[in-house]
């Protein structure tokens, strides 16, 4: 079976196409993109989405948009031009979205590219940042499979699972190849859990308003053929009462505060209390990438609104009398009573003190004696 792959990258023609989240599971269609532009609009508008998968989209839309014959010349001629207009797009893309670190964190780190470049021409400065945004499209893949591994491992070892005793899991929002370069971080541990035999059955929340759960996360089950059952958000409490065996929730991070505070999903913070409240563990899965340790807490970390249209309609195919699905007929319809006030934050933060580990490529960190993490030793 072909992998799913939300990002689609040629190294050799230096060209990028996108899955389009906005009509998945109908529908599968790739949106190409040519520039910073095109990868800001595609953020914006949550085409793609997923912390990781934002900021390559982001890194891969400015290095096929510098390296093409085409727009190459917009960037000028000498080496002060070309660095400045890189910069230039660099503070443009990262305004496309503000609560996910690794999009800041990938443009800091092609700023500091630019900065210290010992490039002698504009042509060796944009090989520089090219190269840059092609690796962390490799490396992003490994380092999921390696969050998968150590997660796994960490809760096989901390529930004391014996040979064939199986575990079921619940996770919010989607953390898997759609919102990576591909295997995921939360969806990557059910995704290691499942290929060592000792996953029973994933939960997985429908992720209101924006229903990346019910689209993306049943989606990329169904298709891994990985036993799951979805859930809305206000089913979370029953379900871990009525389900002993859910041992474990796997979260992702939009940005991990260097206490261990964890902005994720709009739904994360009611959902870890539940699990403290039921005793399961509660695990972020989260790339080093993900982690922010110039953010102090997580009252420091800024929360993204989205559109009040997301909140107050829902969109998707029309299914005919005879529950046919028409992928060409999408509609628009109205879920909320005009004229009430909205409010829509499309993150909220989980304290430390609900969270029992973070799974990242480099390990497993659990709370020192203090109770706060200590991130240190991943840098
Ligand atoms: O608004 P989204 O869909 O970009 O939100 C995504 C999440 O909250 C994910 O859990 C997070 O980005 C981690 S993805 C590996």
């Amino acid at each position: 079976m072909p992998t799913l792959q939300a990002i689609r990258y040629y190294k050799d023609s230096k060209t990028l196409t996108i899955l389009d989240q906005l009509v998945l599971p109908h529908e599968t269609r790739y949106v190409t993109i040519n520039s910073s532009d095109d990868a800001f609009w595609a953020i914006k508008n949550m085409v793609v989405r997923g912390a990781p998968a934002i900021a390559i989209v982001a890194a891969l839309g400015l290095a096929v948009e510098v390296a093409s014959k085409e727009t190459r010349p917009q960037f000028g001629t000498s080496l002060s031009e070309v660095s400045l207009n890189i910069l230039t797009r660099l503070d443009h893309l990262v305004s496309a979205r503000p609560t996910a670190v690794n999009l800041s964190q990938a443009a800091n780190a092609l700023r500091g590219i630019v900065h210290a470049t010992t490039a002698q021409s504009p042509d060796e400065l944009i090989a520089e940042v090219v190269d840059y945004a092609e690796k962390m499209l490799e490396h992003d893949i490994s380092d999921n499979k390696n969050i998968g591994e150590h997660g796994s491992q960490w809760i096989r070892k901390e529930l004391g699972l014996k040979e064939g005793e199986k575990i079921s899991v619940l996770t919010i929002c989607n953390t898997g190849s759609l919102a990576t370069a591909g295997y995921g971080t939360a969806l990557g541990i059910i995704r290691s859990l499942h290929s060592q035999g000792v996953l029973n059955h994933a939960y997985c929340l429908e992720t209101r308003p924006y229903n990346q759960g019910s689209r993306l996360t049943a989606y990329e089950l169904v298709y891994e053929q990985i036993p799951a059952t979805l859930v809305t958000d206000s089913m979370a409490g029953a379900l871990l009462r009525a389900t002993p065996d859910i041992k474990l929730v796997v979260v992702g991070a939009d940005r991990v505060a260097a206490n261990g505070d964890t902005a994720n999903k709009i739904g994360t913070y009611q959902l870890s209390t539940l699990s403290k409240v039921h005793g399961v563990k509660f695990m972020v899965a989260a790339p080093t990438t993900s982690i922010d340790i110039n953010t102090k807490s997580g009252d420091d970390i800024v929360i993204e609104e989205r559109p009040h249209n997301e909140l107050t309609t829902t969109k998707g195919p029309l299914i005919d009398r005879d529950g046919r699905v028409d992928p060409e007929n999408i509609i628009t319809i109205a879920t909320a009573a005009k004229g009430v006030n909205i409010w829509n934050p499309a993150f909220d933060v989980t304290p430390k003190e609900n969270i029992d580990a973070v799974a990242t490529e480099k390990g497993v960190l659990t709370k020192s004696s203090s109770g706060s993490y200590d991130f240190s030793t991943l840098f």
